[in-house]
């Protein structure tokens, strides 16, 4: 049997990873071993070992040729060289060949790694391109390694730390939730009592996205980022707006600078979800920018977000064939989401101030 080795700091463990993994296995004809580690060499932060363990084992279980190995989270050492670990798996399978992948950018350097040389002897090198990065002929060559077909993105678990983008299987998203990882501690005090709400949008628009055939993962940050910008209340003068007030009147060619205060938000999600998340995904932005008023054609992602924050299940009143209706189809449920507020809306707008996005819903929609 041809078994992979596949070690990694798995911080977190996303997709990228599982692609990785199966094209090898598919390649190679083989079995693939996740061997997270406790650090990595080249990084500092990490999660404790039960999470890290935990998520990868949630994202691998539907997949026959993949398994698991805590050799290196549970060894004594807090870094384990990876010569060793191939001695662990070449003393556990004598019979087997072991292969030992890798991902461009370690493939460049290689040669920096602890005996290097020794696990070019014992393991066979394979290697997953890396979109952005040039492979070194030179260190292919010495230490005889197979490149396979295909290409990994790159920096994505940095990015999913800090929530700019998060391509991970969604059981390992709600393990993330729920255990308070990475991202979410600063969310948490971010929204105080409003996480809940958020959170159930994210969930929620995760659902309607995935169940219509979009992407999900892109409507789950939106969803948690939306009402970014609801802990702002401009006339408070015992606080200093003056940046979030440049913002409303220059941004946008200035657009949004007549909107009633309960709007005002919106615009300054969009604000907070750049400066505070590094967000730059113009649907992202896109979506919290018009959640609270709705707007005239609008896309799937702004739909999903503005319907979301209306039908989550904590709103206090039984939306769930509304939610239905989204996961249905999302284009006729947002109509019909938009038409059971509008007994809401009309009356709140007539009492706090008529917005032009809003009318323009309407007449876009529903006349
Ligand atoms: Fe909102
Ligand atoms: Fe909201």
């Amino acid at each position: 049997m041809k078994r992979i080795i596949f070690g990694g700091a798995f911080d977190p463990i996303h997709n990228g990873h599982i692609n990785m993994a199966l094209s090898a296995a598919k390649q190679i004809g083989g079995h693939v071993i996740f061997v997270p580690s406790k650090v990595s060499v080249w990084k500092t932060e990490s999660v404790a070992v039960k999470h890290k363990k935990k998520m990868v084992q949630l994202a691998i279980k539907d997949y026959d040729c993949f398994s698991l190995s805590d050799f290196e989270l549970t060894h004594k050492d807090k870094f384990v060289y990876s010569i060793f670990t191939i001695k662990h798996f070449i003393e556990m399978y004598p019979e087997d060949k072991i292969f030992y992948l890798i991902g461009g950018d370690q493939a460049n350097k290689f040669h920096l790694w602890k005996y290097c040389d020794d696990i070019a002897k014992y393991a066979q090198i394979l290697v997953f391109p890396r979109k952005d990065v040039k492979l070194s002929k030179k260190n292919v060559d010495r230490f005889n390694m197979i490149v396979l077909k295909g290409e990994e993105r790159s920096d994505a678990s940095n990015n999913i730390r800090s929530f700019k983008e998060i391509d991970i299987p969604y059981p390992v998203i709600q393990y993330i939730e729920e255990h308070s990882l990475y991202y979410i501690p600063k969310l948490k005090e971010w929204y105080g009592d409003r996480y809940n709400h958020v959170k159930n949008v994210a969930d929620l628009s995760h659902q309607i996205a995935k169940n219509n055939g979009f992407n999900p993962q892109k409507a789950y940050i939106a969803g948690f980022l939306h009402d970014l910008g609801k802990k702002v209340h401009l006339s408070d003068t015992t606080k200093d707006y003056s940046e979030e007030i440049k913002y409303l009147n220059t941004a946008f060619e200035g657009r949004f600078k007549d909107l009633p205060p309960y709007a005002i938000h919106q615009v300054l999600g969009v604000y907070y979800a750049q400066k505070e998340f590094g967000i730059e995904d113009p649907k992202i932005l896109n979506a919290i920018l018009w959640h609270c008023t709705a707007n005239e054609n609008m896309n799937w992602i702004e739909k999903i977000v503005y319907a979301a924050d209306k039908i989550e299940p904590s709103r206090g009143y039984d939306s769930s064939k509304l939610i239905q209706a989204m996961m249905d189809d999302l284009d006729e449920g947002f109509v019909t989401v938009l038409r059971a507020n509008i007994d809401y809306i009309h009356p709140k707008m007539k009492k706090n101030g008529e917005n032009e996005f809003t009318e323009k819903a309407i007449k876009y929609y529903l006349k």
